[in-house]
């Protein structure tokens, strides 16, 4: 018998920590279900202090979500702790995560805290969460650079105030395999009370090693891991999910442990992830690159039609990957439309809502004939923008380009409800376009990123483009896709000016 080994997904909290990476509600509640889908067994749908909106999308997803235990962040204060407990009280399961830094350079330049008043504030945060919830849990941040007898002190101190799962971070990506593991071990073996609780890893990946050390923690008894899709996350990155769940399973020969995941699951996963925040996967990434299972040489190719585990060690299929599969059609009625949503995990609010959906969906299918889950999922991700997210509407655009004339672009607008109109010369459409919207729109932004992807393939497929703006130290990404790439682009350049105006100011837990 393998001991269960828990996955908590921390991608809309730490992933969304990502710059440009944060999601709507709408987004968050998609990707929960889509995690819930995937069996995750925890799901820290963000930090509650955050901001009303980071609140709201936790209780939601509280609301909806039933086979994951939801759970929100929170600072080892008595407002942080409140916060998080009210955002998860609908949850069928849920769950506090409190958190206080405890190396020496964290303590005395951040927190201006004596070590003692750093263990009097994690117990009584730990005493305190356990007013809402049974299931609290204590992490150390910086744990890698904390000292080592001091951290055996705050783990049993929060363990008798009944915290049920003990997180060790490596917050700065700063360990090594060996020694991450050497210090699970050590602290497992210290610590009066470990046997009552639940040891978790959650490391950063600035060295590149956030899935190898969190391996070698649960080598070495860890039960829990702490990872993000496609590995998001602050600077680096967290461990990445697919690629804790599928070493585990792949050497199962290795590993005492086996995890709840649904792993066909995991590239619908990627994909979503990677379409809401806009940072593409690496076509060479591990399990969710686009070359994960692509043979190149021709030995290669020979060993796999001869023989598939010559060279294959897991099987695309069994992480959800499936050759572009045509789904529906201009022919499709509204019944297979609904049933195709339903079976990608996409929940239409409204009949209203079905409707605006189906006519935008016939619109495609008459410039695109085959339509594809991907070009489905970017179809609906238009869907979720709500009225208040929608200050900038793209109501048309004309666009001339021509070889040995200067590219020009005329659009309006529609913006807070007043339709304005614009046009500009540009060193191509895009650009023309581009400026042609900061006429009206003026909004001093930097534009950091442009980047044009095909959904699928084909010279008929969408371009999914994704534009990052930054003004006044807040980064945001917007994303865009249609048959026609300047659309595309214009589509994701509004997208992220109206994430500019919407979006609140939101406290960083960890700053
Ligand atoms: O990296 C870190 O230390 C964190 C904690 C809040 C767990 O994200
Ligand atoms: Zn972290």
């Amino acid at each position: 018998m393998k001991d269960n080994l828990v996955i908590f997904d921390t991608t809309l909290r730490d992933g969304e920590q990502s710059p440009g990476a944060s999601m709507t509600k709408e987004e968050k509640l998609r990707v929960a279900r889509q995690l819930e889908r995937m069996k995750v067994d925890v799901i820290e749908a963000g930090f509650a202090a955050a901001s009303p909106g980071d609140f709201d999308a936790i209780r939601s997803i509280a609301e909806t979500v039933k086979d994951s235990t939801v759970c929100s962040l929170a600072r080892a204060n008595d407002s942080d702790i409140r916060r998080a407990g009210e955002a998860i009280k609908p949850a069928k399961s849920g769950r506090i995560h409190t958190f206080i830094a405890t190396s020496p350079i964290h303590m005395e330049k951040k927190l201006r805290m004596m070590p003692d008043e750093v263990v009097d504030a994690a117990v009584k945060a730990v005493t305190q969460a356990r007013q809402y919830t049974d299931d609290v849990e204590f992490s150390a941040e910086d744990a890698v650079r904390s000292d080592f007898d001091f951290l055996c002190r705050i783990f049993e101190a929060t363990i008798k105030a009944g915290a049920r799962t003990i997180n060790v971070p490596d917050t700065v990506g700063y360990s090594i395999p060996s020694v991450w593991g050497e210090r699970m071990r050590a602290l497992i073996e210290r610590v009066p009370g470990a046997d009552k609780v639940v040891w978790s890893t959650h490391c950063h990946n600035d060295l590149g090693m956030a899935v190898a050390n969190s391996l070698a923690a649960v080598m070495a008894g860890a039960r829990q891991v702490e990872c993000t899709i496609n590995g998001l996350g602050e600077r680096a990155g967290n461990a990445s999910l697919e690629e804790v769940v599928m070493a585990v399973r792949t050497r199962s020969d290795l590993f005492a442990v086996e995890t709840r995941i649904d792993a066909t699951q995991i590239v619908p996963a990627s994909k979503l992830i990677s379409q809401i925040t806009g940072y593409p996967v690496q076509p060479n990434k591990a399990i969710v690159g686009a070359n994960a299972f692509a043979h190149e040489s021709g030995i290669h190719q020979d060993g796999v039609i001869k023989h598939r585990e010559t060279y294959e060690i897991m099987r695309a299929e069994d992480v959800g990957w499936t050759q572009n599969k045509l789904v529906l059609g201009k022919h499709s009625g509204r019944n297979a439309f609904k049933t195709r949503l339903a079976d990608l995990g996409i929940v239409v609010g409204s009949e209203e809502q079905l409707n605006v959906a189906f006519a935008r969906f016939k619109e495609l299918a008459d410039k695109k004939h085959e339509i594809f889950d991907e070009d489905l999922q970017a179809l609906m991700s238009d869907e979720t923008v709500t009225p208040e997210q929608e200050h900038y509407k793209l109501i048309s655009l004309r666009v001339a380009s021509e070889t040995g004339e200067i590219p020009h672009a005329r659009l309006t607008l529609s913006a807070g409800g007043a339709e304005s109109q614009s046009e500009a010369d540009g060193d191509g459409p895009v650009d023309a376009s581009f400026k042609a919207i900061e006429r009206i729109a003026a909004s001093r932004s930097e534009l950091l990123l442009f980047s044009v992807n095909s959904i699928t393939g084909g010279t008929d497929a969408q371009g999914e483009v994704t534009v990052r703006l930054a003004k006044e130290g807040r980064v945001v990404n917007g994303q865009g896709a249609d048959t026609d790439i300047v659309v595309a682009s214009v589509k994701a350049y509004i997208n992220a000016l109206n994430k500019l105006v919407s979006k609140p100011e939101k406290v960083n837990p960890q700053v």
